[in-house]
């Protein structure tokens, strides 16, 4: 059932959140199980639709998996006559493209299904492509598909560099098939992200011989075999990074658990230049904010740099700011499809080319906007949480892809939010159970003076 987001605006965030185990730490981390024999164990694992989608394609692959009651996720590989992962899942997510390494280094062969594009840009899988072919496997494009073949991988040095620098899931592509090659292989220009350090954690508690994982040099000492392991994942830092933006937007006050400051250091740095106040805790970040922000330029940048993936979330806050921001995309330069969405709430940004020119404004207004893909849809959320009245968040499956019921976690800091049916109209939605007794009053006051939407 299709779904929407009721906000409305004005509530400061205030209190704890922790958040969930990392999308994209689990994501890779799961497909690498592929290349075990014997029982694993993830804690942490969020519970999200990719993560979901994740687990009906390694079933098909062979791989078992169920929740235990305490919520860890148990997995073992009972078959391994599958190879393919096909293109009705693969165009819905990426991620499925992890498939590729695991399954040619441990079965062979692989089919997987080009990602083809999205929202945020072309997303090609050249590299990941470079990586298999150095490590000796036959390579053809059949359909739409790219079909891999190698009775026996053999490690070397691969140059892993492309036109915007690191690829994330190319590195732990790469990171995946080597764990079961013969020799070493070394990878240069390797990502740095924090989720690749995770999977390589993992899969050195499998046995495997993985170092520099966190450096632009990873080293892999191929083995023959990986057993299972129980292994927590990394807590999710573009989660908290969310949380953070939103606590700061609403001139709140949050503690944000889970959040690390040696991976969010670049967007820490961008909301105490914008004149936020944070304390940086052990294993958690408390954002206290007034309102009032300065202009400042960010761009985004492959870690340790200001992750694309709060790129439009920042986007909010420096649209309030007192004067001009630039934000910069050096990972997906036409990463900028809030834009126009923010600019209906009464925002003035102009996207030029990979920058988006923002005149900071006094205030949003609420109005229905449309998500369109994971990141941008927080973006909404976050600027329905500081626009005036109601902002009606349509497609908002998108968000659910990488937020555990967001709204939930956002009422509990005080948010005024639900969400509805998708046909609940707003005029119904006074008399609707779902809405809390908070936004009912609310929206009941606003539809007496607001026309229909
Ligand atoms: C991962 O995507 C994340 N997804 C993305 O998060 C994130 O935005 C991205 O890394 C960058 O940090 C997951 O981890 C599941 P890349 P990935 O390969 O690995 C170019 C989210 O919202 N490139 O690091 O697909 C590419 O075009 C998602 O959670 C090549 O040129 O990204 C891009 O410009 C969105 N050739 C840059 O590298 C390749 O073969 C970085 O891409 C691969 C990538």
């Amino acid at each position: 059932m299709l779904e929407k987001f009721f906000v409305h605006g004005g509530t400061p965030l205030v209190g704890t959140v922790r958040v969930n185990g990392s999308k994209n730490a689990a994501l890779p981390i799961l497909y690498s199980v592929l290349l075990t024999r014997g029982t694993t164990v993830l804690h942490n694992i969020p519970p999200l639709c990719d993560v979901t989608s994740t687990l009906e394609l390694l079933a098909d692959l062979g791989v078992k998996s169920g929740r235990r009651p305490d919520g860890a996720l148990e997995l073992e590989v009972v078959k391994e006559d599958g190879f393919e992962a096909p293109y009705e899942l693969v165009r819905k997510m990426r991620a499925s493209i992890y498939a590729l390494g695991p399954l040619l280094a441990k079965r062979g062969r692989a089919r997987v299904s080009r990602p083809g594009g999205c929202n945020i840009g072309v997303r090609p899988i050249d590299l990941h492509l470079k990586g298999m072919l150095a490590l000796g496997a036959r390579i053809a494009n059949e359909q739409g598909y790219v079909v891999a073949e190698a009775p026996y991988l053999t490690g070397r040095r691969i140059y892993l560099g492309g036109a915007s620098g690191s690829t994330v899931s190319g590195t732990a592509n790469v990171i995946m098939a080597a764990a079961l090659a013969r020799g070493t292989t070394v990878i240069d220009h390797a990502a740095c992200e924090p989720e690749i350090v995770d999977l390589a954690n993992y899969l050195n508690a499998c046995g495997a011989g993985i170092a520099g994982a966190g450096t632009p040099v990873v080293t892999i000492e191929g083995v023959r075999e990986l057993h299972g392991s129980e292994y927590r994942v990394m807590s999710d830092r573009i989660e908290a990074g969310t949380f953070m933006i939103g606590a700061a937007l609403t001139a709140g006050d949050v503690r944000v658990e889970g959040a690390r400051f040696e991976h969010l250091a670049a967007l820490i740095d961008a909301l105490e230049a914008a004149g936020v106040s944070l304390q940086v805790e052990d294993d958690a970040v408390h954002v206290t904010s007034d309102g009032d922000f300065r202009p400042v330029d960010v761009t985004a940048l492959p870690y340790p740099g200001f992750p694309t993936d709060l790129q439009s979330q920042i986007t909010v806050l420096l649209s309030l700011a007192g004067g001009i921001s630039v934000v910069t995309e050096k990972i997906y330069p036409d990463r900028f499809i809030h834009v126009a969405e923010l600019n209906r709430l009464g925002a003035n940004i102009r996207k030029e080319g990979n920058l988006a020119i923002i005149h900071g404004v006094e205030r949003l207004s609420g109005a229905p906007v449309m998500a369109s893909d994971l990141r941008a849809s927080a973006c909404l959320v976050l600027a329905g949480l500081v626009a005036d009245g109601v902002t009606e968040i349509n497609r908002i499956y998108h968000i659910d892809r990488g937020y555990h019921r967001i709204e939930e976690s956002l009422k509990e800091l005080g948010a005024v939010i639900d969400r509805v049916p998708a046909d609940a109209d707003s005029a119904l939605l006074s008399l609707s159970p779902a809405a809390s007794p908070a936004l009912r009053e609310k929206l009941v006051e606003y539809l007496r003076s607001a026309t229909s939407f």
